[in-house]
């Protein structure tokens, strides 16, 4: 083989990856146009186009500064592709009291807000795509609970619940601040680890990732353009 068409062949086999893998879907999902909805496949009219709230941009930035993409996935996989859907409650939750099946795959319109979408590199933890519908279900289960109360007990000491006391999930001290408490304790002064004179109140930043996370519920139902994978009846019920 002479050279030029080794270095020719080179570039063929990683141009054509580069091309399919990293361009067209760019040139594809750069710009998201909203979906109108029909009435007769989607049930709804108006137009499907989810913003999330929350800080968005600042908490994205706080969740890759600490690796949390190293772990977390943020992404549920059309089902050919893999069987997210049926893991107990990350595309949604399977048993809403208000809506009932809510889950549904991952899109491109969940990462709107988002300059770079961390769908995550490896699973040890579990999926956060519907991160807060899980704690919600919890906190309504349960009765009582706030789930930002309880990602800042999260962030500190993942092992802080005794359930959780082999949780790998690292803790994240350093996104808190000692503070002396004058007057009145701060709403969200975690519930351990203070004393008579001091409290542990979560920083700027750790306030930025958190709202991002509460913003992780992504089960609005998706037109039928998009949900091409809609989830079968029969199958539901497992
Ligand atoms: C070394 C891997 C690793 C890294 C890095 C990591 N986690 Fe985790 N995380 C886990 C594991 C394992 C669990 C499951 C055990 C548990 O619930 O504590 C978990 C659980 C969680 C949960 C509870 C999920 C649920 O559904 O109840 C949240 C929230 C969470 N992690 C947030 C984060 C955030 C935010 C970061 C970055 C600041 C992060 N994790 C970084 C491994 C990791």
């Amino acid at each position: 083989m002479s050279l030029r068409n080794f270095i020719l062949g080179l570039s063929a086999s990683f141009g054509f990856a580069w091309l399919f893998v990293v361009i067209v879907p760019f040139i594809k999902m750069r710009n998201l146009e909203p979906i109108t909805l029909s009435k007769d496949a989607d049930g709804a009219t108006g137009i499907f186009y989810p913003k999330r709230s929350g800080r968005i941009v600042n908490g994205a930035k706080v969740y890759a500064e600490n690796g949390c993409y190293l772990c977390h996935t943020q992404v549920v996989r059309p089902t050919y592709a893999g069987n997210d859907l049926y893991r107990p409650d990350w595309g949604g939750l399977a048993k809403d009291p208000e809506r009932g099946d809510t889950r549904r795959e991952t899109n491109a319109y969940d990462f709107e807000g988002e300059t770079f979408a961390q769908i995550g590199s490896t699973r040890m933890g579990p999926d956060l795509s519907n991160l807060t519908r899980r704690l919600e279900a919890a906190v309504a289960a349960k009765g009582s609970g706030d789930p930002a109360a309880m990602l800042y007990a999260h962030l500190y000491d993942p092992r802080h619940n005794p359930e959780l006391r082999k949780s790998t999930c690292p803790s994240y001290r350093y996104l808190f601040d000692r503070r002396e408490i004058k007057g009145q304790p701060s709403a969200d002064a975690l519930p351990f680890g203070g004393d008579m004179a001091t409290e542990l109140v979560p920083s700027s930043d750790a306030k930025a990732l958190v709202s991002y996370l509460l913003a992780m519920k992504k089960d609005q139902p998706a037109p039928a353009a998009l949900n091409f994978a809609p989830i079968d009846p029969k199958a539901a019920g497992r």
